[in-house]
């Protein structure tokens, strides 16, 4: 993929846009803030900036959530980040807000207001996004637009791609590292590479697999947490009450993943490994049984310590390795062992290794981690389209700024 880079122009004395994505879960009661990691993974395209005029644009949540919110406490996390005062303007493409932007002067930063409270920037279902008037009204005032949020990047909403076509769209630091990043996981020759699926998002997990396998991207795929609750049906156990009525309630039609599982399994099946044993929450306490002991009544909680050695094992001699969901309940301490454990394996494998998802990201912490990853990637939602091929509209848009301005 061929693109513009904050290396290629002089942005000194410019007036530049910067698309972040710092949406970021927030206090309902207080209203505060309470991740800075998005933030923290723009310093470096933001500080790079500081002899610019930089105008900040940034989403929220989604309209009908408890946390889609003005942008304002954002401007305060910025100021953090930048070590400079960013100020906020409650406006984005009005003439409060474009007077604001003409009157800069290098070296200020302005954040302006979470780009979905206008209709245009989430409602994009005819015409193209630089029809809308948030681009036909910012882009006069602007020489440069960086695209920097590659958690929203498989999103095509107009403040993300419609400035493309009207000035250079480079890739901010960021999005530069999570592509190149991922990418070489995706493309590295050197094997075996392994993936480990677990955590509650089981839909996009299956789907990124079946991609990986069909792709030939991965050798081993490791399945635990609720990802692997589905692998198990499919291999013919039956979890138990408490774990099915768990599926029944959180997903629409589970029995379809199951299906999907099976397929898997049916084509793939030496490359998938599933738990040998597992961990139930039997009052609270830890107990654990072979799967073959199947069904139980109490329900599923971790993968036992078999499960653990064997993915470990697998983890030794692994060249790369992409990591995605914990392997239990590892809030509650009773239940960390298998995250715990099979984290501290690709921590100290010395493959090439990426990660990304909330709760993965939170237990790599938890652990004291972090340091061990070639690249913690801050997509959600993206990583899963970024892997699995998907359509990625940023992606799309920084090619064609290139096409046009290269
Ligand atoms: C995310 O948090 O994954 C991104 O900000 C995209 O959010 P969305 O799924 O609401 O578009």
């Amino acid at each position: 993929m061929k693109y513009l880079t904050m290396d290629d122009f002089d942005l000194r004395g410019k007036t530049v846009f910067v698309r972040v994505d710092v949406n970021s879960p927030i206090d309902p009661v207080s209203g505060t803030i309470l991740d800075y990691s998005r933030f923290e993974a723009h310093r470096q395209t933001l500080t790079e900036l500081n002899d610019s005029k930089v105008i900040i644009l940034a989403h929220q949540s989604r309209p009908g959530k408890r946390d889609y919110v003005s942008l304002k406490p954002h401007a305060r996390v910025f100021s953090r980040i930048v070590d400079k005062k960013v100020d906020f303007v409650e406006d984005l493409f009005g003439e409060y807000a474009r007077i604001r932007i003409e009157n800069m002067e290098n070296g200020d930063y302005l954040l302006l207001e979470n780009t979905r409270f206008y209709s245009e920037e989430y409602c994009l279902k005819r015409g193209n996004p630089e029809e809308t008037n948030i681009v036909k009204k910012l882009a006069p005032l602007g020489d440069f637009f960086i695209n920097d949020a590659f958690a929203a990047a498989h999103r095509g909403q107009a403040t993300l791609v419609g400035f493309a076509k009207e000035m250079p769209m480079l890739v901010g630091r960021l999005m530069e590292r999570e592509i190149k990043m991922l990418t070489r996981f995706l493309d590295m020759k050197d094997r075996p590479k392994v993936a480990i699926f677990g955590g509650a998002k089981a839909e996009d997990s299956i789907n990124v697999m079946r991609s990986f396998l069909e792709r030939d991207i991965v050798d081993k795929i490791l399945t635990g947490g609720v990802v692997s609750y589905f692998f198990l049906l499919a291999s013919g156990f039956d979890l138990g009450d408490k774990s099915i009525a768990y599926l029944e309630k959180e997903f629409d039609d589970y029995s379809y993943y199951v299906n999907q599982a099976r397929m898997l399994l049916d084509n793939y099946g030496d490359k998938i490994e599933i738990p040998t044993d597992v961990v139930v929450n039997a009052n609270g306490h830890r107990k654990a049984l072979p799967v073959k002991e199947l069904p139980v009544s109490d329900p599923i909680y971790d993968i036992g310590l078999d499960t653990v050695v064997k993915y470990i094992e697998i983890l030794r001699d692994s060249k790369g390795i992409i990591l995605n969901g914990p392997m239990g309940v590892f809030e509650i301490p009773e239940f960390e062992v298998g995250t715990r454990e099979v984290y501290r394996g690709v921590f100290k494998s010395s493959a090439f290794k990426v990660a990304g998802g909330g709760h993965t990201i939170a237990a790599i912490e938890k652990y004291g981690f972090s340091g061990g990853f070639d690249h913690i990637s801050t997509g959600g939602g993206a990583l899963i389209t970024f892997l699995s091929g998907g359509k990625m509209p940023v992606l799309e848009a920084l090619e064609e700024s290139y096409n046009l301005f290269s």
